[in-house]
């Protein structure tokens, strides 16, 4: 006959092996879990475009960020870092990236999101490289998770393209 410890022995042996089971299916289903998320960018208004005193090239614009993360968001994930940059190519470098703007998404219930902003950081370039530029806006992301490696990825959206003339800051955009 088994004694009570036996048995309780035995349970607990039992409830630590299911516990690693699941502990395992979750990490398998979170590395198979195939994120699909969705940006869509607006580019609404060029405010302004001109040349700065220092003679580079200067944008302030509107931008409609439209974007669904919510499928990065597993029971692994602490939170989501965003930034979406400007792409373009120049004759002195084949690749630049420009930050507009970023964000931290600290949960599920704020991964589906529309914001309207100008952009947060300066888009500027050195010399007269901008004018009639095609650029893509390309939505980045980390996901910081709570245990495991970093996952970060991105959205190109391309079709993008500067004014082909500067335009003054107008007065309303001014006051
Ligand atoms: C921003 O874009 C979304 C998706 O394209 C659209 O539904 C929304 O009306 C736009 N908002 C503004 C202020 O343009
Ligand atoms: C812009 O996007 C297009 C299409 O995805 C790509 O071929 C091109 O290399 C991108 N340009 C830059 C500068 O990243």
């Amino acid at each position: 006959m088994h004694s009570f410890g036996f048995r309780a022995n035995a349970l607990l042996t039992f409830a630590v092996t299911v516990l690693a089971l699941i502990c395992t299916m979750t990490s398998l289903s979170d590395n198979l879990n195939t994120p699909s998320p969705s940006a869509d960018v607006q580019v609404k208004d060029i405010y302004w475009f001109q040349k700065s005193t220092k003679g580079d090239d200067e944008v302030s614009m509107t931008l409609n960020v439209t974007a669904n993360l919510e499928s990065l968001f597993t029971w692994n994930t602490k939170q989501v870092f965003v930034f979406l940059a400007a792409e373009y190519e120049t004759a002195k470098n084949s690749w630049n990236q420009i930050s507009l703007w970023d964000g931290i998404i600290p949960s599920k219930e704020h991964a589906k999101f529309s914001i309207h902003t100008t952009n947060k950081y300066r888009f500027s370039d050195q010399g007269s490289n901008l004018r009639g530029k095609d650029y893509n806006l390309t939505l980045h992301w980390h996901v910081m998770p709570k245990t495991g490696k970093m996952l970060a990825d991105k959205i190109v959206m391309s079709g993008y393209r500067l004014p082909e003339e500067y335009r003054r800051r107008s007065a309303a955009a001014a006051a």
